[in-house]
């Protein structure tokens, strides 16, 4: 039977999410890789409890995360049920709809029908009655936003979710969004976008500022940019590393060994390792809630959580990062 550790309150940072009530843990744990069907439920388990033993109250899930897509959060619920589920009211829970998930075109963008219909087939696999936050999952250039957001609303009004969020909209998309829904009193309170010291999207599409300035959250996905921000490629690839285990998302074409090594010098100048250094770059930054890591191992969680003990950064740590980020991305466009 698990006990959750009584310290585990006094060992995390909780952040408002941007004016609303809601405080986030400034890392979360996110189960996009490492909880699908091929994955060890021991391992799963194991994470989970890692997490919330640690003060991270936050598990982020997708209807399409596994494989097989959906797995995810059957195993996440499994998870509750076992021996965790004594805990919801301690967690935060977030799901999301946008890609593709069951075949035909209700399966898949931004419809009313889709959203509507995704979120209870996640609730039963979870075993849950509501989520905390609901996200519309990607930008849908074919489905009116009013509509989209009219879908959003719902799901609020019908106690399925507490809060809603956006991810990987653009800043001017997600403020012609923000506006329907202050408009309708929907609690939108948190974007999800992937941002990274090699990933600087959302600083250019407008998002970051445009979150600022509407006073709402900024949770970012692959801090890590899936693990290459980490020791883990810095001497070959291991057999156990994400390009090795899955290779879908992350490929060996995206490893410049020159460009982790240096900033792996500026991590162990700082006594911190690539991961934490890589971290506590995002949570430096006001416009950031939280950070949303994956993990395929306990101890990674524990590495990663110590990131909060130096968060500050000399300018010229800074920019000595922002030249090697982008010699980076002109090696990714060679
Ligand atoms: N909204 C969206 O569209 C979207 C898209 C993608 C992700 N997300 C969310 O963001 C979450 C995190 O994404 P992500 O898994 O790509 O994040 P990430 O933190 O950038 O990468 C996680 C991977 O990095 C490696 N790692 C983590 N800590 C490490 C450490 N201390 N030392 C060495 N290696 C370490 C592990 O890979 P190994 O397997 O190699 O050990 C781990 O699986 C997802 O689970 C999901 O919730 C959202």
């Amino acid at each position: 039977m698990y006990i959750a550790d009584e310290k585990r309150y006094e060992k995390m940072t909780y952040n408002p999410c941007g004016d609303s009530g809601l405080r986030l843990p400034v890392v979360s744990l996110g189960l996009w890789h490492n909880f699908g069907d091929t994955a060890s439920y021991s391992n799963m388990k194991e994470l989970c409890h890692t997490a919330f033993d640690n003060g991270i109250t936050h598990f982020d899930l997708a209807n399409n995360y596994g494989p097989a897509p959906g797995s995810a959060e059957s195993n996440f619920g499994k998870i509750l049920r076992d021996d965790m589920m004594q805990y919801r009211d301690e967690m935060i829970i977030s799901t999301k709809a946008g890609y593709d998930m069951w075949p035909g075109p209700y399966g898949n963008w931004g419809s009313r029908k889709y959203l509507i219909a995704s979120l209870d087939q996640s609730l039963k696999r979870m075993g849950l009655d509501y989520v905390d936050i609901f996200y519309h999952h990607r930008m849908d250039p074919d489905t009116p936003l009013e509509e989209t957001m009219g879908a959003l609303e719902q799901i609020v009004r019908s106690g399925k979710a507490l809060y809603v969020g956006l991810s990987n909209y653009d800043g001017p998309t997600m403020e012609k969004a923000a506006e329907i829904l202050a408009d309708r009193h929907v609690p939108f309170i948190i974007n999800q976008n992937k941002y990274s010291i090699f990933v600087r999207t959302p600083e250019e599409n407008g998002l970051l500022d445009s979150a600022v300035r509407n006073k709402l959250g900024v949770i970012t996905f692959s801090p890590l940019a899936q693990g290459l921000l980490s020791d883990r490629y810095l001497n070959g690839i291991p057999e156990d590393s994400r390009i090795k285990t899955d290779g879908r998302f992350l490929k060996q074409e995206a490893i410049d060994v020159e460009s982790l090594r240096a900033l792996n010098d500026i991590a162990q100048n700082r006594g911190q390792s690539l991961a934490q250094m890589a971290l506590a770059w995002l949570i430096n930054k006001d416009a950031v809630t939280s950070v949303l890591i994956g993990a395929s191992k306990k101890q990674q969680i524990l590495d990663n959580i110590k990131a909060t003990e130096n968060v500050s950064f000399t300018a010229e740590e800074l920019a000595d990062i922002d030249a090697i980020a982008a010699r980076y991305n002109d090696f990714l466009k060679k």
